[in-house]
């Protein structure tokens, strides 16, 4: 039975049936077919640093490693066609080194191109669904190709069409990115409001510099990134929370775009903050902790249990329910023994 653990950031120690590669969509197809004729559950997997295996798999697990990057430029636009077994980060500093620009924002996050349109990854006031233009994508079950436009792919905050009525159901094979070459830069968010004469190049290495600074390296401590996603609430319920703690960090959601507060009505409150007031900060749980630089991560010490990491999640679940009111839900995919569970 190999081992998931080299396969998810998070490290947990997890077995599956098997594990298959693929770098074209013949080849995917033939396994996945396989698979399914043995009554197999599958999984798609890029670079594992949004999954979370809570325990063994009881099927196949297919990495995809479609490579390949081509540009074109009209006299507006960069558009690039990528391969979904690009690595996200290498991608954007192939960008930067090109000045193909946009993605600066997005620096430094793991993961394979495949997988930012999922949860529409997005970091520092931008969100990737900005430069998407079309997906190519496979149905699993016919192995029909298909090509979805950006309006199709109904992007949200951390949300996309493939985590409801495509869930399961497509390959991404290859994301189709276009890029204006005259745009603003954005610099709204936190400490990238300070640059003195931003260009993409300085927000770039300071996006990184920041997340080098907050998030924990998942080379060295293994984690998934924000566990649970930032809850949005009504102004109803974030005025009863601003009563009791007139310091609630907060920002209001308009389409993607943060405003200052008193325009909109929807208000996002950083989990960070309310998972800190709970007191998770820095405390530890058998093997998993709370990280004490970003609350909003959780960490794997070296030899977490699926079913630990599961108890400090609902551990925090409950206690900031209880003292806040509001359900936090988690970012990261979690996995059972034959597919996606919920907590
Ligand atoms: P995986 O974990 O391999 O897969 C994620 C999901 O996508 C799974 O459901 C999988 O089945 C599906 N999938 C993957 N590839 C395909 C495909 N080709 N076709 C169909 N389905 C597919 N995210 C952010 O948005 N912003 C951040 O700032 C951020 N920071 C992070 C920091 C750290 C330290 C870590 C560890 C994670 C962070 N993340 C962040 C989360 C993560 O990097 C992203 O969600 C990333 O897009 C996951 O890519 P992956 O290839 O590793 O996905
Ligand atoms: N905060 C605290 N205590 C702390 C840390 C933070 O109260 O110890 C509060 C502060 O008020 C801070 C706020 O939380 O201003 C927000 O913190 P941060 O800027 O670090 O961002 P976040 O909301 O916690 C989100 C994303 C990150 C993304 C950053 C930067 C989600 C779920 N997470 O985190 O994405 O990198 O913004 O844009 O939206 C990920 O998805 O895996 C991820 C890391």
């Amino acid at each position: 039975m190999p081992s998931l653990q080299p396969y998810s950031t998070f490290g947990l120690a997890a077995s599956c049936d098997s594990i298959q590669s693929f770098s074209d969509v013949t080849s995917f197809l033939s396994i996945f077919n396989t698979s399914k004729n043995k009554n197999k559950a599958i999984y798609i997997l890029g670079g594992g640093s949004n999954s979370v295996f809570t325990e063994d798999f009881d099927g196949t697990i297919l990495v995809n490693e479609i490579k390949g990057i081509s540009h074109f430029d009209t006299e507006s636009h960069h558009y690039l066609r990528v391969g979904a077994g690009e690595n996200w980060h290498d991608f954007v500093t192939l960008c930067m080194k090109e000045k193909w620009y946009g993605f600066e924002n997005l620096a430094l996050i793991p993961g394979s191109v495949g997988a930012c349109p999922i949860q529409n990854i997005g970091a520092y006031g931008r969100e990737v669904n900005a430069f998407i233009d079309k997906i190519e994508c496979v149905f699993l079950e016919s192995g029909e190709q298909v090509l979805l436009g950006n309006e199709d792919c109904q992007f949200g905050y951390r949300d996309s069409v493939f985590k409801h009525a495509l869930a399961n159901k497509v390959l991404i094979t290859h994301v189709n990115f276009k890029l204006p070459k005259h745009y603003e830069l954005e610099t709204s968010y936190g400490e990238l409001a300070a640059l003195t004469e931003p260009t993409p190049e300085k927000v770039y290495s300071t996006v990184i510099q920041i997340r080098k600074s907050k998030l924990p390296d998942p080379a060295e401590l293994g984690n998934a990134g924000s566990f649970f996603k930032n809850p949005v609430v009504s102004k109803a319920v974030f005025q009863a929370i601003a009563q009791e703690y007139d310091s609630v960090p907060h920002f209001v959601v308009h389409g993607g775009v943060e405003l200052p507060a008193t325009e909109k009505e929807q208000i996002k409150i950083p989990a960070a903050w309310l998972i800190d007031q709970a007191g998770f900060k820095g405390k530890t749980l058998n093997k998993v902790r709370c990280h004490p630089t970003q609350p909003l991560v959780l960490t794997n010490l070296g030899g977490a249990t699926g079913s630990d990491v599961l108890t400090m999640a609902k551990d925090i679940i409950a206690s900031v329910h209880q003292k806040f009111g509001i359900q936090l839900e988690p970012e990261v995919r979690l996995l059972g023994s034959k597919g996606l569970i919920s907590l």
